[in-house]
């Protein structure tokens, strides 16, 4: 919730830019750090959620470890704290010098999505005479009921291996002589709301292939759960907090482990979505011929969830907010300002009586959203602004003066 000094200072900073509210941050990852603890499960953030070096600092700063989707995060998480033994790396496909790169810098484990990378990796890391640490990625084949684009555990997915590969998967391990064998990987979806059933399905699945695994002869040291633990998009004061609770109990309920197996999680989207609101300003009102258009300065380049998925992001007007007069409310369409028709933030959304000037905040905006931004019409990149650093953010310039 944004308070009114708060909005106030806004009123100065040049629009759009991600307001990062680090209370909220600090509060989000202490909790999980301390029920991780509780529950001996250990924490790798999905950097790809964000990349925002402050809040990779504090996250890195409370022990956890990163999970990692190109060579480029790799090198950034590292470079923000996280100690290189505690930095995964997964992702379809790896480039050579993404692998090198990784490998040298003496990561945790590569995540293997293919039979192919793994000979790759084990014939890289016998030129450089290093032992490659692997986790296999499988694909568990679990419907994680999620939008389709955020899907990842079905066989129609590109991810991980399947159970057909499971003999040849494992002669190549054991075949493998530069590799050392550190476990497996599952990760089923993102923005997981129905958390107890699938994660208890996918940890039952997961102690099914565990098994199977371990009577071969390899010993799962780790057993990655992924992430995906879904936050509240519609009530995101209500719930600032993702239900960490939940999904942790849940694990714990269902997963069978040996008291020295570790068992991770990749939370992306749960540690930062909701500590990010994207604040933009109302740039101009038009009446259509059958609808109101709200048209704001910030668009899809900035956030492109709605254009991509058609995803909801709770849309607030700060200023009529703090308004005594105007208690009118309307339907609005909201748009950016980019030439596209799917450049829409929201149709029929009701507000309060809006006019040019006023401070929007879409809200939830922390993850996949300035990590997703593009320079789409030339235009900037919206910078990040934090609420312990009100007064640094780049000011506004009337070209009225
Ligand atoms: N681990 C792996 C292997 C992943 O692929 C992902 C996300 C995560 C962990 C973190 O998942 P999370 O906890 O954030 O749900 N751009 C989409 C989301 C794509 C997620 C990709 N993988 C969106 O805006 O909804």
């Amino acid at each position: 919730m944004l308070d009114f000094s708060t909005i106030e200072q806004f009123d100065k900073i040049a629009t759009p830019f991600y307001y990062y509210d680090m209370d909220l941050l600090h509060k989000t990852v202490d909790h999980v750090a301390e029920l991780a603890e509780r529950h001996n499960i250990k924490v790798h953030y999905a950097v790809k959620a964000n990349v925002e070096r402050r809040l990779l600092e504090y996250i890195s700063s409370k022990g956890f470890g990163a999970d990692c989707v190109s060579g480029n995060e790799v090198l950034h998480a590292h470079s923000c704290g996280f100690p290189a033994d505690r930095i995964v790396y997964a992702g379809v496909g790896k480039t050579d010098k993404e692998i090198y790169d990784a490998l040298t810098l003496g990561i945790e484990a590569f995540n293997c999505e293919s039979l192919q990378e793994i000979y790759v990796i084990n014939e890289m890391a016998h030129r450089y005479g290093i032992k490659a640490s692997i986790s296999v990625r499988i694909n568990p084949d679990i419907d994680a009921h999620t939008h389709k684009y955020v899907t990842t555990g079905l066989y129609e997915n590109k991810f991980g291996i399947s159970q057909h590969e499971f003999e040849k998967l494992i002669e190549i391990i054991q075949k493998s002589e530069y590799i050392d064998f550190f476990g497996l990987h599952f990760h089923v979806g993102s923005q997981i709301t129905r958390v107890s059933e699938v994660y208890a399905l996918e940890c039952k699945r997961v102690n099914e292939i565990v098994r199977y695994f371990e009577r071969q002869g390899l010993t799962v040291k780790n057993i990655n759960l992924g992430g995906g633990l879904g936050v509240d998009y519609d009530d995101p004061d209500g719930n600032a907090i993702a239900d960490f609770k939940t999904w942790f109990d849940t694990i714990e309920a269902n997963i069978e482990r040996r008291p020295d197996q570790m068992v991770h999680v990749e939370p992306g989207r749960s540690l930062v979505a909701q500590c990010a609101s994207l604040i933009s300003r109302v740039l101009f009102v038009k009446s259509g011929e059958t609808k109101n258009f709200l048209i704001m300065d910030a668009g899809m380049n900035d956030l492109i969830r709605p254009a991509l998925y058609g995803a909801y992001h709770k849309i607030e007007n700060l200023s009529a907010e703090q308004r005594t007069f105007f208690p009118t409310h309307q339907a609005y369409d909201i748009v950016g300002p980019v030439c596209e028709s799917s450049d829409v933030w929201g149709a029929g959304r009701l507000l309060p009586l809006s006019v040019r000037g006023d401070l929007m905040a879409i809200r939830s905006a922390g993850a996949y959203g300035q990590v997703m931004a593009s320079r789409y019409n030339m235009k900037d990149i919206a910078p990040s602004v934090f609420s312990d650093e009100l007064g640094k953010a780049p000011q506004i310039k009337d070209y009225f003066e």
